[in-house]
Parts: C-alpha cells; structure tokens; sequence
C-alpha cells in the first residue's frame, strides 16, 4: 500500500497491497451509503450486500487508509477497560452482552474468511493478560472472576504467560482469540462486495452527509442519494458535539522487534498498565529468510496534547528488550489514533439527535476489530429492520451516569485546551522552523499553522481547528497538524486526514 507522504507506515502497509477503485464521477442512488473503508464500513458494506441490499462506499483515501491500516490487529473479548469496570457501569447484563458481542465478531471474522477464502493469515491463539512487575495481581483476580459472571467461563488464572526470556508472574489465559492482517482482511471484504453487487469509489471525499427521506452525501464530483447512510469514518465527521464530548481520542505508538523465528510463543499479550503495553507476533519475509516480528504498541497520550514520538518509541524499545533480549532490530515505527468512550463501550446505532436513517460507528478504543465487525453485524440488523439484543448497549444517544467523572474529566481537559493555547505563548517565529517542520507562529491576532517543506519554502494555514475551534498543535513524528480537543488532524498542507473535523485547515487572506 502506498505510504501517506511522510508518515509513519505500519508493517501491514508494507506487506500488502489494495486494489485500486476509481473516484465517483456521477450522480447515484442506493440502498445503503457507507462513508469510510475502514474495518467498520466495509464489515458493514458486505454484510448488507450479502442481504441483498445495493451497497455503494465512499472514502477520501484508499480503502483501509485509516486507522485499519495502524492498528495491531488483535482480535480479542478481552476488553481494554476490564469486565469488572464495564459490569460497574452497564450492570451484569450488559457485561455478558458485552462478552458475546466481542466473541461473536471474532466467529463472524472467521467465518468470512472461510466463506470467502480470504488469505489473511487469520489464527486462532491464546492471549493472556498480566501485571507490570512488582504490582498486585489482585486486579487479574478481580478480572477473573468478572469474567466468568459475563460468561467467558473458560478463561483461566495461569502461574505465567508463556515467554521464555521473562517471567511475566500470574496471568489470565484468554482462549479463541485470533489474529490477522488487517488489510489482506479489508481486500478480501472488497472483493467479495463487489462480488455481491457492491460499488467502491476511494479518493472520494464525503463534504456533506444528510439523512432525511432520502439521505444526500455530497462529494466534489457527485451526489449519493440513499436510503440510508452509515457513517464510518472512525469518528463521526457529520456529528458536532453529541459523540464527541462522550469520548477522547489518544495517539497510540507501535515498534516492530525483529526475532529470531518462533523465539517467542504466538499469542497476544497485554499488560495492566495504564497505558497498557499490547504484543503479537507476526512472521515477515517469507520468501526469503523469513522472522518473526514482535509487533508491541502502547505509550498513549492525548492527541495534540504531546509530541515526544521519539521518546515514545525509545521506551516502548527499552521495555521489549529488557523482555526479550534476543531482539535484533527495530524494524518498524508507526503511530495512530484511538477514540476512547468514557464509559468503555463504541457507539453504535442511530446518530443521536439526526434523521432516522442516518447511523454511526466509533469509540472503538483498543477493541476496534471487534467493534468495527459489531458494527457491520449490528447495523445491518438495525437497517433491516431486526432485532439485535445488543443494539441498547451500543446506543450512542445513551448516557450512562457512573461514567459522569471520567466525562467531566475528558471535557475539563478539552476546555483548557481553548485557554492553554492562549496563556501558554508557545507561538514561535518562522526563522524557527526548521525544513520538514512546523509549529504555531502567532500573527496580530491571529494563530498561524506555518510548515517549512524540506526545501525552505514556508506554506500557512490558519491554526483554528474548523471543527470547533481549538488551535492545533505540530506533531513531528507523524508530520500532521492534530488538534488537542476532539482528534481532528491535518497533514502539512492541512488537508484533513481524521474527523471529526471534515473540511481542512483554511488559507489565511492574502496567501
Ligand atoms: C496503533 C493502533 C493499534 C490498535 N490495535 C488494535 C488491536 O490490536 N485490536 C483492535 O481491535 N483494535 C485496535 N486498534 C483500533 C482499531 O485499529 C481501530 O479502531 C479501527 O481500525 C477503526 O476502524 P474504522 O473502520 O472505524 O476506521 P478507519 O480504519 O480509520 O476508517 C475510516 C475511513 O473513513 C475515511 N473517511 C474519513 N472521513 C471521510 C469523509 N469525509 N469522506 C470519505 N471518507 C472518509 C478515512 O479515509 C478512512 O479510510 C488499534 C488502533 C491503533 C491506532
Ligand atoms: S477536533 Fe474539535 S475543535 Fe478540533
């Protein structure tokens, strides 16, 4: 897959290649407008053109452009923020819907690639989850038995998890999870939608998305009426406030350790710590020699809220070879975005406060496989009108009381984000900006977003985030523009890449 110009590139970018759809040129009319080709859209988009339904996708970029093409790809129901925490705030019901749900989507996943002989490398494998050193395990105990009451009843404390080179100490094993590479999967799904009458078109950015009687999607180069739209494009660009003060979005870090082949055991690995480490294993280069690649993630902070990438990667390196000292190269960095709901569930369904036809998928947080083939289940459900005992957990119009700290928290942080900005004078003159740089220069009145290309020449833009208006910030590593309140991002020239913003940064008068 072609890399976004100087951006990180994952191991699955450089491991796979999609096929290329042409842009829309046209007026049409479907069943069904899917905007976003990521997990999400396209799990939706097959399974509803396997019902019969005339399906048509949409997406600003290649298919799998997004946050697919960054993810770690564990297909697991063991969920980011702990049963024991979900049952608190969605109560014992909504735990076991919860566990189903997740556990569901990774048979779901299996089957299509069995139906469907997509070669995605998809395996079966335990995943076991663990304590940093010297913390209490009372938290797996905790864990293990909120688990069990959700109805994971074959999940089991273990002395430790199965790595020669370091003991772990106590761990839960969690059976039937699997793994996959995530864009071989979404190549798979676009062939069979087209082979179920379904119509693709990338480089075709959404610049307006209604429902209504009929739903109207504009692009540049042609409107989609549908009957119903399903927005998928990891957070909702068509939503201003609703879903986004109900979760936060995080940067996510990622390194590729090359070892030695089968020196590690094949499973999934997490830690409790907050932010968590997450580890798999993938096998590279089979042609010629081939090795096994420990693909290990963590080290979250806020998006636009840090830009210490390369401090980031050194601890997430120092980490794995105190564990694994047989690692003999870092092979890969990347990063991506996660959006976290503050009650730790996505949401999906109708979007709140819209026309009936119009639904949503987001908040996936680290669980974003499952979720996004959850959605593809549940809301192909909803549009055809069937019932589905998960629909009310997904709900992204409820609000859920016991997460009223954690969302008072998020949105206490996204305001000062508007004052910071202003008190902290981080502003810098241009004479500063090294080429391949940027930073937020100040000008009269004015926050100016000014890049120096590698060759010297400056390019501006205004720093106002156009969702709501917060002032975004340089990230290095990435070469993007992120915004500290909601997640939106631009890349350099400030075309937008990540919503919820959905137009890019504006040309400052006179440029
Ligand atoms: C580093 C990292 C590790 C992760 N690890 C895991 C993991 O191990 N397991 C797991 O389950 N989850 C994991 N996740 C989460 C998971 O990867 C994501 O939640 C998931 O990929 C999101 O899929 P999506 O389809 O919702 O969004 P995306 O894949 O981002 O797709 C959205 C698409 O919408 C398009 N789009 C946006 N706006 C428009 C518009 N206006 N018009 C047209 N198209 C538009 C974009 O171009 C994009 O292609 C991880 C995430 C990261 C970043
Ligand atoms: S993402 Fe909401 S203000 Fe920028």
């Amino acid at each position: 897959m072609k890399k976004p110009a100087h951006q990180s590139t994952s191991v699955w970018m450089d491991t796979s290649k999609l096929p290329l759809e042409s842009s829309l040129t046209d007026d049409i009319n479907t069943d069904v407008c899917i905007v976003g080709a990521g997990i999400a859209g396209m799990s939706t988009a097959y399974l509803l053109a396997r019902e019969g339904k005339a399906v048509v996708v949409l997406d600003g970029g290649p298919i799998g452009g997004g946050m697919t093409a960054r993810t770690t790809a564990h297909l697991t129901n063991a969920l980011d923020d702990r049963y024991f925490e979900i049952e608190r705030l969605h109560g014992k019901k909504g735990a076991r819907l919860a566990a189903a749900s997740h556990a569901a989507a990774i048979d779901a996943i299996e089957a299509i690639v069995k139906r469907e002989a997509i070669r995605c490398e998809f395996t079966r494998l335990d995943g076991y989850l663990f304590v940093p050193p010297r913390e209490s395990t009372k938290v797996l105990d905790d864990e293990l038995a909120a688990v069990h009451r959700a109805g994971l009843t074959d999940i089991e404390k273990v002395a430790r998890a199965p790595w020669n080179s370091f003991d772990t100490g106590p761990a839960l094993r969690f059976p039937r999870q699997a793994q996959f590479h995530p864009l071989k999967y979404l190549s798979g799904l676009a062939k069979a939608v087209k082979a179920n009458g379904g119509r693709i078109y990338t480089q075709t950015h959404a610049t307006s998305i209604a429902g209504g009687k009929q739903a109207r999607i504009l692009t540049r180069h042609g409107v989609v009426t549908a009957g119903s739209v399903v927005v998928a494009t990891n957070t909702p660009v068509n939503d201003l406030i609703a879903i986004h003060t109900k979760q936060a979005s995080y940067q996510t870090y990622v390194i590729g350790a090359r070892v030695p082949k089968d020196s590690v055991e094949r499973a999934l690995y997490w830690d409790t710590l907050d932010p968590y480490h997450y580890v798999r294993i993938e096998t590279v280069g089979n042609r010629g020699a081939p090795y096994d690649l420990l693909i290990v993630g963590g080290e979250d902070h806020k998006t636009g809220q840090a830009d210490d990438g390369a401090s980031r990667f050194a601890a997430l390196e120092k980490w794995t070879r105190r564990r694994f000292p047989m690692t003999v190269s870092i092979d890969y960095r990347w990063s991506g975005e996660v959006m976290e709901p503050v009650d730790g569930i996505a949401f999906i369904g109708r979007n709140p406060l819209d026309a009936k036809n119009v639904y949503v998928a987001t908040g996936d947080s680290g669980n974003g496989m499952t979720h996004g083939t959850i959605a593809g289940l549940l809301i192909t459900d909803l549009i055809l009108k069937r019932k589905n005992a998960w629909a009310p957990l997904y709900d992204p119009s409820r609000i859920t009381l016991r997460a009223l700290p954690t969302f008072i928290r998020e949105n206490l942080n996204v305001a000062a984000q508007y004052t910071d900005v202003v008190l902290a004078g981080v502003m810098r003159s241009l004479e500063q900006i090294s080429p391949g740089s940027g930073a937020v220069v100040a000008r009269r009145l004015h926050k100016v977003a000014a890049y120096r290309d590698p060759k010297g020449t400056i390019h501006e833009r205004s720093a106002v985030c156009p969702h709501l208006g917060g002032i975004v910030s340089w990230n290095t590593l990435e070469n993007t523009w992120d915004c500290p309140c909601h997640g939106s991002r631009f890349n350099a020239a400030g075309k937008v890449i990540q919503g919820p913003a959905n137009s890019d940064l504006l040309e400052i008068d006179g440029n």
